[in-house]
């Protein structure tokens, strides 16, 4: 089974969907460090990005190893951020990562994170979950996390979430087939048990 959940940045994506592996015992896709990967291999080797989607040897897993060593922190830079959302926009560097995403996923029960998984990775998805919250309230939960400025972050998101609209269109609308879940009034128990319950459903409707 895979369960897809999409949604702009801050929206608990991360938080959301480890929280749903664990729970269900699937494995977690974090598809954004994919993106990120590539933003900073292109950068430090300073080939073009999608050669360095296509070549790069990634693991996935508690740490983030990038051609044999530990980038889960270097990939999570304000820089590498910025630079990460403009990689995404580039259609080769999404293709190859999309053909990469959808060959790990091929087998076993997965909750896939990112922007494009209910709608391109993986279209056939049996639940799809767009995640929602208020700018503020993102802006708010990046500068707990991160121990930022608010402001620079209301205003980089903002920004970003420009860029990332531009690369796979709306990025603020679920589409018809996802469930919406505004997350702005959720705590993580709420949300995790809402897709807990889709899951049942859909286990349901496929029994
Ligand atoms: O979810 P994140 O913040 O780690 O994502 C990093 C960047 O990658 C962000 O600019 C959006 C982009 N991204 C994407 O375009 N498609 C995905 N499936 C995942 C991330």
């Amino acid at each position: 089974m895979v369960i897809a959940i999409d949604g702009p940045a801050g929206t608990g994506k991360s938080t959301v969907a480890r929280a749903v592996a664990e729970r269900l015992g699937f494995t977690y896709l974090d598809t954004g460090a994919m993106y990120r990967a590539v933003a900073l291999a292109a950068q430090q080797s300073g080939e073009p990005p999608a050669e360095a989607a296509a070549r790069m040897d990634l693991q996935l897993g508690d740490r983030v190893i990038l051609d044999g060593r530990d980038v889960t922190d270097a990939i999570r830079t304000p820089e590498v951020t910025a630079a990460t959302s403009k990689v995404a926009a580039d259609p080769d560097v999404r293709a190859a990562l999309v053909k990469q995403q959808q060959a790990i996923m091929a087998t076993g029960d997965w909750v896939a994170e990112g922007r494009d998984i209910g709608t391109v990775v993986a279209p056939d998805a049996e639940v799809k979950v767009f995640l929602t919250a208020a700018p503020e309230e993102r802006a708010r939960r990046r500068a707990e996390q991160t121990g930022g400025d608010y402001a620079t972050i209301l205003a980089d998101q903002a920004e970003r979430d420009e860029r990332d609209s531009s690369a796979n269109r709306s990025i603020f609308e679920a589409p018809d087939d996802a469930t919406p879940v505004d997350t702005t009034e959720l705590s993580l128990d709420q949300v995790i048990e809402q897709i807990a319950t889709l899951v049942t459903e859909a286990k349901e409707v496929g029994a």
